[in-house]
């Protein structure tokens, strides 16, 4: 493989964002995953698991997106706000029928969220709730004056109002929030979005519900008819290796065509990034609104463990390929996607966590994460990529994969993956605008794609050093193993 870099023409700037979360009450992600109560005898803060925060305040999350998902459509936040034991229950129709205790409502995630140093994303409720409902919320939360909504935040002990960023207009409206057709939903958009209310000096970015997948028509018709009052338009795209539910298929059995269409599946984001972006740019010239993948990750139709309500599946090597490949398809097309969040947090679905009673792991898609995050706030590089081919069935994709940024240091990152199960392969990096003079490198690799850590081995895939690389005048030689993912910073 060679791979062709110009550290002096950087692109745009890798937004912090791209590197969110998402926590949804679905499953063990809120309760188990992040709240146990002041009670429980899991170690916590307020109620908050310690061991999560640790790891997470770790991680350096910029943001975390809540509290769905499809839950955002049927959550009425005044049923989560007041005394713990007065809170309403209700029935979670979405997620197994469990039910919702309300205990971790509004206070709670942003308390969250500061515990972390993550910026708090709200999603509102357009499929069942109301303008007035939605725009009290906001009130809640940002009013600093005298109001119904800010006087009950005072008695219920949250004095200064909190700053909050980033609001959600709905979730997945054409499916699970209402069904609805763009022309519809875009109106909706406008008028609801008039009711999210900058108080003071709290300036709120509105995200409108934007496509399923491939879905260009919804992108169109969101662009044409609400693009001016926007300020993001939301992609959902999941890698789902087998089909939405059509075959079987199991995260820790290895199977190499489930293998090959996972990676396939995975690629095929960049050109739906690509694709969104050509539309959005014919009402946007200037990509003022930004593309936020707010739900991406891998979705396994049959996992040992996984029950339909509940989501939850074990998260190996294969995860963290699909998790570089994400993440170097977002450096890349920085200059649009301004915010990613990957599904989910805990527990559910791609997960950086898993928590077992008072036992928690970090899977292997939590070090990928921290070993990009040297990227955040980096200026993308553009590079050419010349790969030799995986092939499989008469299909063909590279085998390499990769994406590099310069921070304001001068320090080059370059992450790669190869993608084959199999083979390692050479790479040659021709940096140009740069003499490199020092270098050094962190690897994720395992013995076979399905591995994955267990409560018993909690770092069975863990990250080390890699030393597998020599500098050659201008250029980098580079071998990389099989099913591996490095991050190299080049000074
Ligand atoms: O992340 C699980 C679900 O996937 C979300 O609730 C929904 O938005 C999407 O369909």
């Amino acid at each position: 493989t060679k791979i062709r870099m110009n550290v002096d023409m950087p692109l745009s700037t890798i937004d912090r964002n791209i590197y969110g979360h998402f926590s949804e009450h679905l499953g063990r992600c809120i309760y188990e995953g992040i709240w146990v109560g002041v009670d429980s005898p899991i170690p916590n803060t307020e109620g908050f698991r310690t061991d999560v925060i640790e790891a997470l305040r770790h991680l350096q999350i910029p943001i975390l997106r809540w509290p769905g998902g499809c839950f955002a459509d049927e959550y009425h936040w005044k049923d989560g706000v007041g005394p713990k034991e007065k809170r309403k229950r209700m029935i979670n129709t979405h997620w197994g029928g469990v039910i919702e205790n309300n205990h971790f409502g509004t206070h709670e995630f942003i308390r969250f969220c500061e515990l972390i140093n993550a910026e708090p994303y709200i999603c509102g409720n357009v499929g069942s709730g109301t303008v007035s409902e939605m725009s009290e919320w906001v009130e809640y939360v940002t009013f600093g004056g005298e109001s119904p909504m800010a006087n009950w935040r005072q008695e219920n002990g949250r004095k200064e109002p909190w700053k909050l960023k980033y609001f959600g207009v709905g979730n997945e409206n054409w499916g699970c929030g209402g069904h609805m057709r763009p022309e519809y939903y875009a109106d909706l958009f406008r008028q609801y979005a008039c009711y999210v209310r900058n108080y003071g000096e709290n300036k709120i970015f509105k995200i409108a519900c934007g496509p399923n997948v491939d879905d260009y028509h919804w992108t169109e018709v969101l662009m044409s008819q609400a693009g001016r009052y926007m300020d993001g338009l939301s992609l959902h795209y999941y890698t789902f290796p087998n089909g939405y539910g059509k075959e079987k298929g199991s995260a820790t059995e290895f199977d190499e065509t489930w293998w090959f269409r996972t990676l396939k599946r995975t690629l095929y984001m960049e050109e739906l990034i690509e694709r969104h972006d050509t539309i959005m740019t014919r009402y946007d010239l200037d990509k003022r609104v930004a593309l936020i993948v707010d739900e991406w990750g891998t979705w396994y139709n049959v996992e040992p463990g996984t029950t339909p309500g509940f989501l939850y599946q074990q998260n190996t090597m294969r995860d963290a390929l699909v998790a570089g490949i994400n993440l170097n398809i977002f450096h890349r097309h920085s200059d649009r996607v301004r915010m990613a969040n990957l599904a989910q947090l805990i527990n559910v679905l791609q997960s950086v966590i898993l928590t077992e009673g008072a036992s928690m792991l970090l899977t292997p898609t939590f070090h990928v994460f921290d070993m990009y995050k040297v990227h955040q706030g980096a200026k993308s590089i553009p590079l050419h990529v010349d790969s030799p081919a995986y092939e499989m069935n008469g299909e063909r994709i590279d085998r390499i994969h990769a994406s590099a940024s310069v921070n304001d240091s001068g320090i080059l990152h370059v992450s790669l993956c190869n993608l084959d199960h199999a083979a390692a392969e050479e790479i040659e990096i021709d940096i140009r605008g740069k003499k490199a003079t020092h270098v050094t490198g962190t690897i994720l690799t395992s013995e076979a794609i399905q591995d994955h850590n267990t409560f018993d081995v909690p770092d069975r895939v863990s990250p080390c050093a890699f030393r597998d690389y020599r500098l050659e005048d201008d250029r980098l030689i580079v071998r990389m193993p099989s099913k591996s993912v490095v991050v190299l910073a080049v000074e």
